[in-house]
């Protein structure tokens, strides 16, 4: 079964189970300051796992695609990428263990779904500690439907609990299944966590907790059901393979790679295969975003340079002339040709695609020679790299962390990683803090904050829009963190003084109105045809959110806001610059 027909498979299963269907969120979130990237299927549902309600109800799925940075060190196994696809679906205070767990057996091996064998899947389920009882109730759901106790393992927080995702909000035990990989082997009565060939393909979590400020776990009013399944690791089962990068999903890129430099695959290049691939696919999806963002040297954009420069330096690796053609760019082409049908956005945004990583390319062949050069030089003085020689290969060199790691490694000479990230932390935009440090307070307070600078994003879109008298100008991205908000518009010229003051003035005049903020639900067509602004590029669900502040702004919006400009305080324009060709960027802050 190709992936295409699992994604389908699974958006039916739990529709025929009530589930109302989303579309897969941005890969840039626009208002969790917790993340850089959305990581799993939970994070674009946020405010409606805190108890906020959803305008589609109680119970949904989706296929969204991800992008986990974390595991950047792992690509090159066999089964792990930092793109992926989670399929995943909740319950935001409906159903819970029972109905989920018999849901997720029904569906992997029911012959009318998945059809896996029942003999090879394992369980992991929470071990309990001084936070949370052991997770017996899922545990006795699993045998209830035919898993042997001897498939069940118990094991502690690090693999069996999700969340919060900042210091405080909703988590819970969760309950993962494996699947027994080999084709050729019968799989182990008894289940080993630890032997790699048992993989983990889907994970149910129980939100049933909320970690308070004080380290407490109390009870949550509302219990959700999260659950995620990697789309292309069960692919890789139903196909028999044990192999990750042999599925459609990767293959013809893997192949590309092999026109392109004229050799197969050993064991001493698999990595730079893989790596490659992972590389350019998150490449081509964060430009090809209807967030999507260039390269450059911060957030985002940053994340994103360093997956193209790796790869190129894996491109060079495999012998690859980057001279010779544009190759990122041919890695792109046969990355928006798998997933066109998909993500028909990625056609659409070729252009942007192609002219940035073209662009990156050159950028980097340009000092990549030279850096290599330096990097020799520093390894022949004294065997080592400094965090002060490092910076120096990232900042004049443009070489990203992990490639300097790996030229040290090559050359088995030791690296000041730790002071290169102190460096680089000082470097960074002062309003910018590491991205695990982004927001400690945790998403319930993140979430009040950021639905201030939320509904402030709305206000100002339209007194720019009255400002500067001009009813095409639209929103053309949007982030917020717990500290400012940005927004990004169409307008050919830098705004004066006096236009960026009017504007401050009238964003200030609507918050002392105190007007009310008023919600309503109706269905997409119908918000579209009554004015509402929606976002460029965004797929909405049948059924959305329109949010009016007063006369002054109507915005389709899955929200959070404020209830009332009051709230706001005082609006403040701290910077306005160029973001790129036609487009400018406001950044503000409420005081
Ligand atoms: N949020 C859970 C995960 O990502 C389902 O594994």
């Amino acid at each position: 079964m190709k992936a295409k027909e699992l994604k389908k498979k699974y958006i039916k299963f739990f529709k025929e189970k009530g589930h109302a269907i989303i579309e897969s969120a941005s890969l840039i979130p626009d208002n969790d300051p917790t993340v850089l990237f959305t990581t799993a299927g939970m994070h674009p549902l946020v405010p409606f796992l805190v108890g906020q309600p959803h305008p589609l109800g109680k119970r949904i799925v989706d296929a969204q695609r991800c992008i986990r940075t974390q595991d950047i060190d792992e690509v090159g196994d066999d089964i792990h990428t930092t793109f992926f696809e989670m399929l995943g679906n909740w319950s935001l205070g409906d159903y819970f263990k029972k109905e989920a767990i018999e849901w997720s057996y029904e569906f992997l091996t029911s012959k009318k779904w998945l059809g896996l064998d029942s003999k090879r899947i394992s369980i992991t389920c929470f071990k309990g500690d001084k936070d949370a009882p052991k997770d017996n109730e899922a545990s006795e759901i699993w045998k209830s439907v035919g898993i042997p106790n001897e498939r069940i393992a118990f094991l502690g927080k690090k693999d069996n609990w999700w969340g919060p995702a900042g210091e405080t909000g909703p988590c819970g035990p969760d309950t993962e299944m494996f699947y027994w990989s080999p084709n050729n082997i019968p799989a182990p009565k008894k289940f080993n966590p630890e032997d790699k060939r048992w993989v983990e393909i889907w994970n149910d979590v129980f939100m049933q907790y909320n970690k308070t400020k004080e380290g407490k776990f109390e009870p949550l009013k509302q219990k959700n059901v999260d659950t995620g399944m990697g789309l292309e690791r069960v692919a890789m089962v139903l196909q028999g393979k044990t192999d990750l990068f042999e599925i459609e999903l990767f293959k013809p890129i893997i192949n590309k790679i092999k026109t392109i430099s004229g050799k197969d695959i050993t064991k001493a290049n698999k990595q730079s295969f893989r790596i490659i691939t992972d590389h350019t696919k998150a490449a081509t999806f964060i430009l090809g975003d209807e967030r999507g963002v260039p390269p450059s040297n911060l957030d985002q954009g940053y994340i994103l340079r360093r997956y193209i420069r790796r790869s190129l330096r894996h491109l060079r690796l495999l012998g690859v002339d980057l001279l010779s053609m544009d190759t990122t760019v041919e890695l792109a082409k046969v990355v928006i040709e798998i997933y066109k049908e998909d993500y028909p956005l990625l056609k659409q945004k070729k252009d942007f695609i192609f002219d940035e990583l073209k662009k990156e390319e050159d950028k980097f062949q340009k000092t990549l020679d030279k850096g290599l050069k330096e990097f020799r030089k520093m390894v022949d003085k004294d065997s080592q790299i400094t965090a002060k020689e490092a910076f120096l290969l990232y900042q004049s060199y443009g070489f990203p962390i992990e490639m300097i790691e790996e030229l040290a490694k090559e050359k088995n000479v030791p690296i000041d990683t730790k002071g290169f990230n102190k460096e680089f932390q000082k470097h960074q935009e002062l309003s910018r803090k590491g991205a695990e440090q982004r927001f400690k307070g945790g998403l319930s307070e993140a979430s009040e904050i950021t639905s201030k600078l939320h509904t402030a994003t709305h206000i100002l879109g339209e007194a720019i829009r009255s400002v500067l008298k001009n009813p095409d100008i639209k929103q053309k991205g949007s982030n917020i963190t717990s500290e400012r908000l940005r927004y990004d518009f169409n307008f050919d010229r830098k705004l004066t003084e006096e236009e960026l003051k009017a504007i401050e003035d009238e964003v200030n005049n609507i918050i002392k109105q105190s007007i009310e903020i008023k919600k309503q639900e109706m269905p997409t067509e119908k918000a579209i045809k009554s004015g509402a602004q929606a976002e460029f590029g965004t797929k909405y669900p049948p059924k959305v959110w329109v949010y009016q502040i007063g006369n002054y702004t109507k915005d389709i919006c899955m929200g959070p806001h404020a209830s009332n400009t009051s709230e706001l305080g005082k609006f403040k324009i701290i910077k306005e610059e160029s973001s790129s060709a036609g487009i400018r960027r406001i950044k503000a802050i409420l005081e």
